[in-house]
């Protein structure tokens, strides 16, 4: 039988017996040496670790790193009232949203860094607050990402200021007398390290351009493995390189640029699992497929249909079926959606690839790895009126904690107008 890297069956199997599935479990231990990778970042000139708040939202999980020391880099306004709402201080917020908050105003005066991401927001910033400090965020003219969904950098790209309109930045930036201390680049999640490092080296020839600019923000985009065909970065590597590119900097300019990183996938992805229960089966002849029906799917695991990720993924079967073949299926889920889907081809949302599993019926559990990041804070909500699922922390003492109900069906429709 497979084993989980991160919990084991015996731990997965008791949680079936008590709880209904689908349900989340992120483990403590891996959440926590993540962390540690994070705040020991290679750096010469000092270094603050954001979280991306958006990639897993629930409110254990940005308590626990709120207190293990992270800061955090929220992309909208909700995401800053959220974290507010939940004790963390507004100084530790950088906001970094493509819609700009209509209570901005409030937010900066509370504590929350802005970091103005198009010209028009950093015009509005200034009309706000003149005589300040700000930061920006550059398209510095390159992208990256595992596909073109979660590129945001380069011509096609509508993310930051465009390299060129810098001139046009700085005239804004004297109108309303900003002084640009910080700039921020994030050009694509899942990026491989060679590209990232590239980046480095393009922003800071930008701060070259910023006298004021004390700070360079990376982002985020640390790849991480969601699968065999995927590989994470080398964190220690990829800041090793940075680092030696910073004092190169500081060598040639005399300036000594803090760091900022702001990782998302890296903190959160591989402490997650979701245990998912087959449901049915179905079988379309010869030139068809094998197919495995789970009670889950885009209600809880929506990359690959969006991005075409493949989600590493295997059998737990009930004691009665132990069976060591393997068969080719292709798993499905529960929405009546042909694009519910968790197997496609690698990076094509519209292609359909089997994957080799362990025999399996119907009342197994299929567990679907590396869930941490982008599955529960991004999931397709409601969808065919499913409720969003349960989730647990397997904490490092060994002990399954409850961090987020089940959603019932009175909250599901709580805000509806009743005739
Ligand atoms: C501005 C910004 N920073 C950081 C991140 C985190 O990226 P990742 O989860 O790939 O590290 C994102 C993700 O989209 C982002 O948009």
């Amino acid at each position: 039988m497979e084993t989980s890297k991160i919990i084991k069956n015996e731990i997965i199997k008791n949680i079936t017996k008590t709880h209904d599935l689908p349900i989340y479990v992120y483990d403590e231990k891996t959440l926590l040496e993540a962390v540690k990778k994070i705040t020991n970042f290679p750096n010469t000139y000092g270094l603050t670790p954001r979280y991306a708040m958006k990639a897993l939202s629930t409110t254990a999980i940005l308590q626990l790193f709120d207190k293990l020391g992270l800061h955090f880099d929220a992309s909208s306004g909700y995401e800053v009232e959220r974290a507010i709402l939940i004790g963390i201080a507004p100084e530790k917020i950088q906001l970094t949203s493509q819609e700009m908050p209509n209570n901005l105003k409030e937010l900066v005066e509370k504590g929350v860094i802005f970091n103005a991401t198009s010209l028009f927001q950093l015009e509005s910033y200034g009309k706000l607050f003149s005589n300040t400090n700000i930061s920006i965020r550059i398209n510095p003219g390159m992208g990256s990402g595992h596909v073109k969904r979660v590129n945001v950098g380069g011509p096609s790209s509508s993310f930051g200021i465009w390299k060129d309109d810098i001139p046009k930045a700085k005239k804004i930036a004297k109108n309303y007398n900003l002084k640009i201390t910080k700039l921020h680049t994030h050009v694509g999640s899942g990026t491989d390290p060679e590209i990232w490092k590239k980046t480095a080296k393009l922003s800071l020839d930008t701060v070259k351009l910023f006298p004021n600019v004390h700070t360079l923000n990376l982002g985020g985009g640390f790849k991480v493995a969601h699968s065999d065909y995927e590989k994470t970065t080398d964190i220690q590597n990829t800041g090793d390189v940075i680092k030696d590119i910073f004092t190169e900097f500081y060598k040639k300019t005399g300036r000594k640029i803090k760091l900022e990183i702001e990782p998302g996938n890296y903190l959160v992805t591989r402490s997650g699992i979701l245990i998912t229960k087959i449901i049915d089966k179905n079988y379309t002849g010869e030139n068809g497929y094998n197919f495995i029906k789970i009670n889950s799917g885009i209600t809880e695991v929506t990359r690959p249909a969006i991005y075409g990720s493949i989600h590493s993924m295997y059998i737990i079967n009930n004691e009665e079926n132990k069976d060591t073949k393997t068969e080719n299926v292709l798993v499905v889920g529960h929405c009546c959606e042909s694009g519910d889907i968790l197997t496609p081809k690698i990076n094509d949302p519209e292609g359909l690839q089997p994957v080799e599993l362990n025999k399996s019926k119907i009342g197994d559990y299929l567990i679907i790895e590396n869930v941490g990041g982008y599955c529960s804070s991004m999931s397709f909500g409601n969808y065919n009126s499913f409720p969003k699922a349960e989730e647990l922390l397997l904490q490092k003492n060994g002990k399954i904690k409850v961090i987020r109900k089940r959603q019932t069906m009175e909250q599901i429709i709580q805000n509806d107008i009743m005739n």
